[in-house]
């Protein structure tokens, strides 16, 4: 019945609709504001329902105030993806663009305008930064300021806007209504280099007459404490805010309200905000109406001026820290003291917000945990000295709603004490994240992995904040290299991270030191850690080729050349005799290492092996980068540096059998997964790797080798093994924590043990990504769905992708999507007594090498145009794979008849 309405449909409006352009986008960024690209690329995405579409040309169109300023003329091309233009935009102005294009089926369509705005662009700030003229040791903990200035606006504004940022976290509003939905702002990054400012759209916001802005500023991860050595960096010791507010009005004046010593500050009941240990709120200080006209600032103090000047001022280029969504809790329990422990049934990360009515005068503590122990006791002691707190005092009686402004846990569980149960009203929480669009989504018939890809997909969400942190609850929080390496690929298939990596990669090569070294977190406050970690240090070389491999954006992959150069050469000049091995590593941190271990069993590999592999890898690296931005001296440079460490690899490392010097799963699967071995003892380690899983029956494998072993096993004949892997339930595995009850993914294999006790808590996240790396296979193996570099070709992104779904009995069906850069990838296969059924979506303008499954014969190839089914007939039915054009597709399959 749907089937033949949405046929009915598509019949009618087949005219008009048989081209279709969707998804624009400027820079990987939806509408936005504030960029200062000097040389924006523009990107959109064609829907047809035709077979096999293909862009035969283009025109794109950019507008200021209604009025067609730039055109591209009609371009005979295909791109349709981060294409390039001469249009120079101007600073400070708001352009729409659309886009026309034709097909090769002479089908034409015209997208909807959309925008772009940009920032300042190379125009200096006019602000000063203005700061409290009093003293305050910025290693306490100190009161949030409060910043305020009256304006007066005679006439209706044309073009208003906020340019803003600070050394700390602020929240702004007019008249007393905040300023866009960006949370946390302005953001972390490594601050002396790159501080970003915010673009605030602010029209509908003025009124005639008098108006306020007034602002809160905390200390943030700025100067709050960060780093779990307690440790600030030298630069924390001013805190400042920096505004400009700009008004176009309609007789073409333009007014300006700047901070300068005009403003007035102030403090009020937010006394304590800190990253780690939550807020403490005192109503007492607080004062009745200050961000509102009304308020007598009078006994408020003057700001003073500070001279921090503005080199280090970037535009805002990524998604916002947003509320992306809210929960309800699903239980409570209302212990014998009165407290009561709400759960949430989900490991999030974000804030609680409260509704109480006060009957007497309290002190209220709402902490956070994300695991009960195993009596059952609400459990903090992994958050280590966090106190992850957030504490009322108040003095009032009555209603009061109250939500942390500057500072997010980790958390399934609140615990509320200090007030009757009964004067608790509501419990709510804000889930917070880097507002990243989703656009991988994975489901098959094993409800376990489906609750793994979940728990993956949560653990992205609370650790994509602003930056990629190791852990959102600990006083730790920070943007681990290591498990953003090794994550990185999992996030691409997740959610669209160009952007977000892009800026995080821009801090990166900010903080690596003069000789190359990169630091263990990004931003680096632990500064003095000067050893490069195998592994960690190689996120410098890793996620922008990853980067590369989903994305095909040349321009970024170029960015981050030089931090990447800077790093290999940092490895060869301190390399001897080609071998590097590096000082302090954390090896392959947290791999399987039972107590009582005399039967040899713990999975350590050698870290001076894992130096070399990763060197090799970083090497390579280089190699295929350089060839893909036309570097052809570097390439032949990097090349003959990989030669002769590959040389020295084998001669220290491996016996000329292949044996490796450590025989552990992550040594083989990197050895593999990275190609370092020749060509002739590559299967050879395949079936070593293999032996060493069978015996085990298990993954052994850390942070270093897990995101790899399961493609490495498929890749070499045993993806029979990656499945069982995948569907082991006992400890240690991917699903023994989702059998224990996990709604992310745990820092360790076994952070609630067997016996149901908890791992030591000086290193017991329950929310830690780097495990959730099986996301990339699931995607790319189980579902199939893999840009080429990833199946091992020349081609990055997805103008011409794979599809190789591998079938196992595990499972009998599988459903996932992706969105690409091109549109919708889709994969579904079935199998149904002995009979198989695969059906995909491959987006216009790409084409897909479709490799069909072992042990089955090609069938039937079925297609829908126009939603109409039609099958193609083979006189000769094809063999391994077929390559073909955009559509929608089945294809069935046999058995094969066994030999
Ligand atoms: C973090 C890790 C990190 C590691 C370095 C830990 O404290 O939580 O995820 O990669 O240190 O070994």
């Amino acid at each position: 019945m749907r089937y033949s309405l949405i046929l009915l449909l598509s019949l009618i409006f087949h005219a008009a609709q048989a081209l279709n352009i969707s998804h624009l986008r400027v820079e990987h960024l939806e509408n936005p504001i504030g960029i200062d690209f000097e040389n924006p690329r523009f990107s959109w995405v064609l829907e047809s329902k035709e077979m096999a579409v293909v862009q035969e040309a283009y025109e794109l169109e950019i507008f200021e105030n209604g009025e067609r300023i730039w055109h591209s003329g009609k371009k005979k091309s295909d791109n349709c993806y981060l294409v390039e233009t001469d249009f120079k935009p101007q600073p400070k102005t708001r352009y729409q663009w659309q886009v026309r294009v034709w097909d090769n089926h002479k089908n034409t369509a015209q997208s909807a305008k959309t925008y772009f705005e940009t920032g300042l662009m190379q125009l200096p700030f006019e602000a000063k930064w203005i700061a409290a003229p009093w003293d305050e040791n910025p290693r306490d903990q100190n009161p949030v300021w409060c910043l305020r200035k009256e304006f007066t606006v005679t006439d209706k504004a044309e073009f208003a806007r906020v340019y803003a940022t600070a050394y700390g976290m602020y929240e702004i509003f007019i008249n007393g209504i905040r300023l866009g939905n960006r949370e946390l702002a302005p953001g972390w990054s490594s601050y002396g280099k790159r501080l970003k400012y915010q673009t605030y759209e602010v029209d509908e916001m003025l009124n005639i007459g008098q108006n306020v802005l007034s602002v809160r500023l905390a200390q943030g991860w700025y100067q709050g404490r960060i780093g779990y050595r307690g440790k600030n960096d030298e630069n924390k010791n001013h805190m400042a805010l920096l505004l400009q507010l700009e008004i176009n009005n309609n007789d073409g004046s333009i007014s300006k309200t700047t901070t300068d010593e005009s403003w007035r500050i102030g403090t009020g009941g937010l006394r304590v905000a800190s990253i780690y240990d939550g807020e403490v709120f005192d109503d007492r200080y607080e004062s009745e109406g200050w961000n509102t006209a009304r308020f007598d600032d009078s006994r408020w103090e003057q700001a003073k001026v500070l001279d921090l000047g503005y080199a280090n001022l970037v535009a805002d280029d990524e998604p916002p820290v947003t509320v992306i969504g809210s929960m309800n809790t699903v239980s409570q329990i209302v212990l014998d003291n009165n407290e009561v422990v709400y759960d949430f049934g989900q490991n999030l990360v974000g804030r609680v917000q409260l509704e109480l009515n006060i009957a007497k005068p309290a002190e209220i503590v709402i902490e956070h945990a994300e695991i009960l122990d195993e009596n059952g006791e609400f459990y903090t002691d992994n958050l280590r000295s966090a106190k992850a707190a957030v504490v009322l005092r108040l003095s009032k009686k009555g209603q009061i709603q109250y939500t942390p402004s500057f500072t997010y846990m980790g958390f399934r569980y609140v615990r509320i004490s200090g007030i009757a149960p009964s004067e608790i009203k509501a419990v709510h929480a804000q889930i917070l994240s880097s507002q990243l669009e989703r656009i991988g989504v994975f489901s098959c018939s094993d409800k376990m992995i489906n609750r793994l890809y979940s728990n993956i997909t949560w653990s992205q969400l609370g650790n994509f904040i602003d930056v990629p942190t190791d852990c959102p609850q600990r006083d730790e929080r920070l943007g681990w290299t290591g498990d953003a390496q090794v994550f990185s690929t999992t996030a691409a298939y997740n959610m669209n991270v160009a952007a977000f990596f892009r800026e995080w990669l821009a801090n990166l090569a900010a903080d690596q030191y003069a000789d190359g070294a990169v630091p263990w977190v990004v931003p680096d406050v632990f500064q003095s850690e000067r050893f490069p970690a195998t592994g960690w240090a190689d996120a410098a070389t890793i996620i922008p080729w990853n980067m590369y491999a989903f994305y095909n954006d040349k321009r970024m992959l170029s960015e981050s050349y030089p931090a990447m150069k800077k790093w290999v050469d940092f490895m060869l000049n301190n390399s001897h005799d080609n071998l590097w091995f590096g000082t302090t590593h954390f090896g392959d941190w947290l791999s399987y290492n039972p107590d009582d271990d005399r039967e040899g069993k713990a999975a350590v590999t050698e870290k001076e092996l894992l130096a070399q592999m990763f060197f090799m890898h970083s090497l390579d690296i280089m190699v295929k980068s350089a060839s893909a931005l036309q570097n052809a001296k570097d390439e032949e440079m990097y090349a003959a540096k990989f030669m002769q460490a590959q040389k020295a690899f084998l001669d220290e490392f491996v016996t000329p059998n292949g044996r490796l010097v450590s025989g552990t799963q992550t040594a083989y699967t990197l050895a593999l997964a990275f190609d370092l071995l020749p060509e002739n003892l590559r299967q050879q380690a395949a079936d070593r790797l293999a032996t060493n899983v069978r015996s085990y029956n298990h993954i052994s494998t850390g942070f270093l080798g897990t995101p790899h072993i399961s493609a490495v096993l498929s890749r070499y004949g045993y993806s029979n093994l990656a499945y069982m892997l995948l569907t082991r339930t006992e400890y240690p595995s991917w699903l023994y924590p989702v059998k224990m009850g996990a709604t992310t993914i745990w820092e360790r294999w076994d952070g609630v043990k067997t016996d149901s006790t908890l791992q030591n808590p000086t290193m017991n996240s329950f929310n830690h990504y780097a495990y959730g790396a099986i996301g990339s296979w699931l995607m790319g193996n189980v579902a199939g769905i893999k840009p080429m570099k990833h199946a091992e070709a020349s081609e990055a992104g997805f103008k011409h992708f794979v599809i190789a779904p591998e079938i196992n009995e595990a499972l009998s069906f599988v459903n996932a999507s992706y969105y690409s850069s091109y549109g919708l990838i889709a994969t579904k296969w079935m199998q149904n007594g002995g009979r198989l059924t695969l059906s995909f979506i491959i987006p216009c303008n790409t084409k897909a090498d479709v490799v069909f499954p072992e042990n089955y014969n090609f069938f039937a190839l079925k297609q829908y145009e126009n939603e109409v089914e039609s099958m193609v007939n083979f006189t000769n039915p094809p063999k391994g794979s077929l390559t073909l054009g955009s559509g929608t597709y089945l294809i069935e399959f046999m058995p094969a008849p066994a030999d």
